[in-house]
């Protein structure tokens, strides 16, 4: 049986990437393999294309471009194959990711990214999106607190952050049939378990501890 795509998206320093391997050791616990993953730059291309995407200054559209290359290649190499064994992606981040930084949070409307997306043969759609909140003096905070792994898009200014946070929501309140609006301010553990049950309840029809 085909497996389960699974996104986590939000803003920068949300905790999507720490929750990402927690999620996948409880899953394996319960006897499903997940895969874990990233967006940009999971691929050796993708490596490069992070490496200049976070470099260079350019135009929203050309960063478009270079992430649908990312993107496209990611999911032929990595994501659609590991559907297919039956294993569970766990992805950070993904199509969204593009919706609400390229456009959204810029104030332009997204249905470029989207047309672009269709343009670029991409057509794997989520099977289910769990959205990150946190507040803006946390998030202000882990950002400042990133030694390696800063880019220039951590860098942006707080009100860029904070229209993030908003497209996120509005994104999110949008499509509430694959959406997961996670509460701010709950500990890793307990996100953590709020997140798999809701997959096993979503997936296997089992009903969660909470
Ligand atoms: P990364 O260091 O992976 O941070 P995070 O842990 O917050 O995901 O940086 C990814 C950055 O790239 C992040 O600031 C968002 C940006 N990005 C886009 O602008 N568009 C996209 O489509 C994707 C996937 C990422």
């Amino acid at each position: 049986m085909r497996g389960k795509f699974i996104v986590l998206e939000g803003g920068d320093g949300t905790g999507k990437s720490t929750q990402l391997s927690r999620i996948q050791d409880v899953l394996l616990e319960k006897g499903i393999e997940a895969v874990t993953t990233q967006e940009p730059g999971d691929t050796s291309l993708g490596k490069k294309i992070r490496a200049i995407l976070f470099e260079e200054i350019m135009d929203p559209e050309v960063e478009l471009f270079l992430l649908l290359a990312d993107r496209r290649h990611h999911i032929k190499h990595v994501i659609e194959p590991a559907l297919a064994r039956g294993k569970w992606v766990l992805c950070d981040r993904y199509r969204d990711s593009s919706m609400v930084y390229q456009a959204m949070a810029r104030d332009q409307d997204a249905g470029w990214v989207y047309e672009w997306h269709i343009r670029a043969g991409i057509h794997l759609v989520e099977d289910i999106t769990f959205l990150f909140q946190e507040s803006m003096d946390i998030t202000l905070q882990r950002r400042k607190a990133r030694s390696v792994g800063t880019n220039r898009f951590d860098d942006l200014p707080l009100h860029f952050h904070r229209k993030v946070a908003e497209s996120y929501l509005h994104l999110a309140k949008g499509n509430p049939h694959r959406y997961v609006i996670l509460p701010k301010g709950e500990t890793p553990e307990c996100l953590t378990q709020r997140i798999t049950d809701i997959l096993m309840e979503r997936f296997l029809g089992e009903k969660g501890s909470r």
